[in-house]
């Protein structure tokens, strides 16, 4: 597949690589459009199918991770056309049957939609300067794709409510005081350093790392009671597989692990 609004590339060598997709419509900013967002799921799609990659990285220029959905194509839209094309819910959400970990690498502006998505991705590695933001109160909306139940789950509810009701941005350094980035990297090294992340994560056993992603998302999703129980099913699950073997044989005989995915 050809792609106008992205960039698709895989990096790293050897058993599993990692799959980059970088958001490509500079000149607003990577607004996100229809096509965009049909081309990311298809790109994420692929990447999560290929063998060769154990882990997918989303980035967007230095200026704006993303400034939000496209104002442009939804001016004018009408209450019936967004009903019945299921706007957002029909291709906004693929990222969230992604299986393999993504990463979101933001540097600029996340803002609406754009903040929206990083905020589906595992975790969040910004740069010094990442501004983020759900400023679709200013334009008469608000948050459509998870801004107003992630945000809170993310930040808590009284930073959430700031950030949705005034619109304001918050900087880097916020974002990881509040608990929305998992770390940041000084601007001309965010991408260096975030497939370094990357290509550490497809060192690991893919078995475990499936189950591991899979869990962290029960704990976000679900009530602490049915989390425990499945997260306590998977752990078990895990003993069945060769790499949890070599995991702990390797340790014990002070080795590096040669994990087969198995
Ligand atoms: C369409 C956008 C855009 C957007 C920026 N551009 N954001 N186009 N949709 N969300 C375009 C501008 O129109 C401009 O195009 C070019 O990108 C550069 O932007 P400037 O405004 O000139 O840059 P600057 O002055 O540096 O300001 C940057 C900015 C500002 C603070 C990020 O652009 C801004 O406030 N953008 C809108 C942010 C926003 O409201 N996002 C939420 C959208 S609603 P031209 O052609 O003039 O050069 C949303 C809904 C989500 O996301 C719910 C469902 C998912």
């Amino acid at each position: 597949m050809t792609y106008q609004n992205i960039l698709v590339e895989t990096r790293g060598e050897g058993a599993h690589r990692t799959g980059l997709v970088t958001l490509n419509r500079p000149k607003a900013l990577n607004a996100l459009n229809d096509a965009l967002m049909d081309e990311l799921g298809a790109a994420l799609l692929a990447f999560d199918a290929d063998d060769a990659i154990g882990c997918i990285v989303v980035a967007g220029s230095e200026r704006a991770f993303a400034a939000g959905a496209d104002i442009s194509a939804m001016a004018r839209l009408e209450y019936r056309e967004v009903v019945l094309s299921g706007f957002i819910t029909r291709n906004w959400e693929t990222m969230l049957r992604v299986r393999k970990p993504v990463i979101a690498a933001v540097a600029g502006f996340a803002l609406g939609g754009g903040c929206e998505l990083a905020m589906m991705c595992d975790f969040i590695i910004a740069a010094d300067s990442a501004k983020f933001g759900q400023p679709e109160i200013k334009i008469g909306i608000i948050p459509g794709a998870g801004g107003t139940q992630r945000l809170p789950r993310a930040v808590g509810k009284s930073k959430a409510m700031d950030m949705v009701l005034t619109g304001r941005m918050m900087d880097a350094a916020e974002a990881e005081r509040a608990g929305l980035v998992s770390r940041i990297v000084p601007a001309d090294r965010l991408l260096e350093e975030v497939l370094a992340v990357a290509e550490g994560i497809c060192q690991l056993g893919l078995p475990s790392i499936l189950t591991a992603k899979e869990c962290v998302n029960r704990a976000f999703e679900g009530p602490l009671t049915e989390g425990m129980v499945y997260e306590r099913e998977a752990f078990h699950r895990l003993f069945a597989t060769e790499d949890q073997k070599e995991g702990m044989d390797a340790f014990l005989a002070k080795r590096k692990p040669d994990f087969r995915h198995r």
